[in-house]
């Protein structure tokens, strides 16, 4: 798991006064990891926030049934890691908390990322065991890991209620701490009927309606996971978070101005994201548009760090891989959708809009303005566009020829209604996509 938390804190460990050894700790940093899963687990960093001020390593391992000489070394290597901090006294080393895990390690903190690192922790890394056999095979290690199926990832994922709620609430930590910068990326508050297809556990939802209060987002997704979401995520009262449940590729997704697509595309190949995309596409309402989240490669895939490693994690747990902003461009594209605009946030996921556009003022009316956004990536739309503006040009044609002609027919004697009727005719196929 890459947390801003293990990134600083990982920065900590190589970095100053350690320059000397940097290189060599390169194969020390797996241990790194388990050490924070399993003060994780075992409640460390939980008891220490609770309890409000330092303890010793003996209290730590009474209040956690450990033993002392092992809860003593974990503690003395969260020190090493800077997870935690000592001070000593005369009885012997005092323990509490440092920012970062009180930020992210604790359970109640509400930036935590404790479920997703339980997550990684006692599922993800079963399948991480078999790494080098994904490489070879080039799929996902369900069988060898649980025995399951390769063939359906999501039903091996969920495969007990246990193992489906401990994925949901993963999912949900991330937004808590990067969900205001994706939703931000652009301005949404246009789009007040919005559905997050895939929605899992709502928190990037809740987040929309908190972002923008004029918008009911729907959460789309799988029966059991509506189900789920219900019980434990999403409560009555939050009126503006709507649940439907439904299969993205088997049933029909209903009609809306948007559609989140947040971490979708990257668990499926190309020719279903096609097949979903072209779904989305059909059912988007004329002006109306899709917003991936996802986290991009650069377009060389030199990095970002944390892309290649979530690509690696969907080789052994996925259908799908992370992509550059070009390969997500390319499958709007294929869609159908138009001008695609690129936001990347800084953070760990990033921003992708493609719009279905009403008429052809406002494809040129984007296109201006994207061109002069230099944070943008412009995506020339496809012949569809082209074709358009000129059907556009030639119902224009002829119904100005016929405006005109009635005039000069009527001579000084000038008909409204026929010329009316007929320039209403322009706006008549601006409707139409
Ligand atoms: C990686 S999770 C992302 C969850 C959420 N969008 C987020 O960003 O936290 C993928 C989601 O897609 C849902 N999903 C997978 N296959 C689906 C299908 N055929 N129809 C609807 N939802 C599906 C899963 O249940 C899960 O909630």
């Amino acid at each position: 798991m890459w947390t801003p938390g293990s990134q600083k804190a990982l920065a900590g460990f190589t970095g100053k006064g350690n320059k000397k050894r940097n290189k060599e700790y390169i194969v020390c940093i797996a241990h790194y990891i388990s050490v924070m899963f399993t003060a994780c687990e075992l409640g460390v960093f939980d008891l220490l926030l609770e309890s409000g001020k330092p303890l010793s390593s003996d209290a730590i391992a009474a209040c956690l049934g450990a033993s002392t000489m092992g809860m003593e070394r974990l503690l003395d290597a969260c020190v090493g890691l800077k997870l935690l901090a000592a001070e000593m006294t005369l009885e012997g080393a005092l323990y509490r908390n440092t920012e970062i895990s009180n930020i992210y390690l604790t359970k109640s903190s509400p930036k935590s990322q404790y479920h997703i690192m339980m997550y990684y922790s006692n599922t993800v890394y079963l399948c991480w065991q078999y790494l080098a056999d994904a490489v070879r095979e080039g799929r996902n290690q369900y069988e060898r890991a649980f025995g399951i199926s390769p063939k359906d990832p999501f039903g091996a994922m969920y495969r007990s209620d246990e193992e489906m709620l401990k994925f949901m609430a993963g999912q949900n930590s991330v937004w808590s701490i990067c969900g205001r910068d994706v939703l931000a990326a652009f301005d949404l508050s246009p789009f007040t009927q919005i559905y997050d297809l895939g929605g899992g556990g709502g928190a990037l939802a809740r987040e929309c309606v908190s972002l923008y209060p004029n918008s009911t987002v729907t959460i789309y997704d799988l029966p059991k996971v509506v189900q789920v979401a219900k019980e434990q995520f999403v409560s009555p009262e939050e009126r503006m978070v709507k649940l439907v449940l439904g299969d993205f590729f088997n049933d029909s997704i209903p009609e809306a101005e948007l559609y989140i697509l947040s971490k979708i595309l990257h668990d499926w190949d190309d020719d279903k994201c096609k097949q979903l995309l072209a779904k989305v596409y059909k059912a988007c309402k004329p002006g109306g548009g899709v917003l991936l989240v996802e986290s991009l490669l650069n377009e060389d895939k030199s990095g970002p760090v944390e892309t290649q490693l979530y690509s690696m994690n969907m080789l052994v747990q996925t259908e799908g891989k992370e992509r550059t902003a070009a390969e997500y461009s390319k499958l709007l594209e294929a869609a159908g959708f138009g001008v695609i605009r690129v936001r990347r946030t800084g953070k760990l996921y990033d921003a992708v809009l493609g719009r279905k556009y009403r008429h052809v003022l406002q494809i040129w009316e984007t296109r201006k303005k994207s061109t002069t956004a230099p944070q943008e990536t412009i995506h020339k739309r496809n012949v569809q566009c082209v074709c358009f503006s000129l059907y556009q040009s030639l119902i224009l044609t002829v119904c100005l020829t016929k405006a005109i002609l009635n005039l000069y027919l009527n001579s000084c004697k000038i008909k409204l209604i026929p010329v009316l009727s007929s320039l209403t005719c322009i706006f008549i196929p601006e409707v139409l996509i």
